[in-house]
């Protein structure tokens, strides 16, 4: 299986190997052992085990027969609530030959795409089926759940993975890969991954189909494909007051290089510290960088919003 893919092939299969996430994984592990699951929402950034935890109680209540008793939908699928419904109404039903124990697990991804009012609907799914089934809400951003749906749910809030918990999974596929790897090189990826061990499982692969010398040379290739010195200038001319030459490379960084703004933003928050400006000034731009960000993630456009930061960082360091 040389060529498995390694987010696959390194999927925690038991709570034990979840790392980064102790309180959620010894709630839920309770909840199981008791054989008393509610409905559960977890929420939280790409890549930190929301899937992996929804898995490993199915496959803990169900054993060999777990298959049967997992459904996976995703709401962001087009077909919309209606089709939720029905594969729910199907997959309740089919159950029954003998009476299971456990209840059946629906996990639904991505549930803060769906509007209010499909919310609504499915809360009224969630109800009627809940005798047979119990529903794992899988989300980005709790915010967006409506309340009677979330007073129904025990909310689960994973959190990107901290380095030291990084580290632990590095090393555990540095040593089953036969990979060299360097201390330094630790750092960069916990950096770029930003506690997403997705992004750091896929970094890692692409870069050991290329050498086994894991060193910063290696990942380069692979890592952020934008450099703090890009953003290093647009900042100084930024607070030289010279927006137009700033907004030209900014610009060039979206057109040219297909950066999103959520990218930059990351990047122009991580360069301000180094600035030589004041550091109430350095408060109040970042402060700026997770307004705009929120406001990217919710939707708005990349280039306003980008051009709307550069602005304020041109008025407020005047
Ligand atoms: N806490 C963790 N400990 C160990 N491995 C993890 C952890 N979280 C994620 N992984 C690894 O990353 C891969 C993706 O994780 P998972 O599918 O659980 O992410 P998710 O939180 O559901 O993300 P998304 O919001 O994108 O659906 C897993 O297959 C697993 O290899
Ligand atoms: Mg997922």
């Amino acid at each position: 299986m040389a060529s498995q893919i390694w987010t696959e092939k390194y999927r925690p299969q038991n709570f034990e190997e979840v790392k980064g996430q102790k309180e959620i994984i010894d709630r839920i592990k309770s909840l199981v052992e008791n054989k008393n699951i509610p409905h559960l929402l977890f929420s939280g950034p790409a890549g930190t085990g929301k899937t992996t935890t929804a898995l490993i109680i199915a496959k803990k209540l169900h054993k060999d027969n777990w298959r049967n008793n997992f459904l996976e939908l995703n709401a962001s699928d087009a077909r919309g609530i209606d089709t939720i419904r029905n594969q729910v109404k199907d997959f309740a039903k089919t159950m029954g030959i003998q009476a299971e124990e456990s209840p059946k697990i629906i996990l639904l991804d991505e549930a803060d795409a769906l509007t209010k009012e499909a919310q609504q609907a499915l809360r009224r799914t969630m109800e009627t089926y809940a005798s047979s089934c119990r529903f794992i809400l899988s989300c980005n951003f709790p915010s967006k759940i409506i309340d009677p749906i979330k007073s129904r749910c025990a909310i689960f809030q994973f959190k990107p993975l901290n380095e030291g918990a990084i580290e632990e999974i590095i090393t555990n596929i540095a040593n089953k890969e036969e990979l060299n790897l360097e201390e330094e090189t630790i750092k960069i990826l916990f950096k770029q991954c930003n506690g997403d061990v997705r992004q750091l499982q896929n970094i890692l692969q692409s870069t050991s189909s290329v050498t086994k010398n894991i060193n910063q040379e290696a990942v380069s290739g692979f890592v952020s494909k934008i450099e703090a010195k890009e953003v290093e200038e647009i900042l100084t001319l930024a607070i030289k007051n010279k927006f137009l030459e700033a907004r030209k490379i900014l610009l060039d960084l979206m057109y040219l290089r297909g950066l999103s703004g959520t990218e930059i933003v990351k990047q122009i928050q991580k360069e301000i510290m180094n600035l030589s400006i004041d550091d109430e000034k350095k408060l109040s731009i970042i402060d700026k960088c997770g307004d705009i960000e929120f406001r990217l993630v919710e939707g708005s456009d990349d280039y306003i919003q980008l051009e709307s930061l550069l602005a304020y960082i041109c008025l407020k360091t005047k």
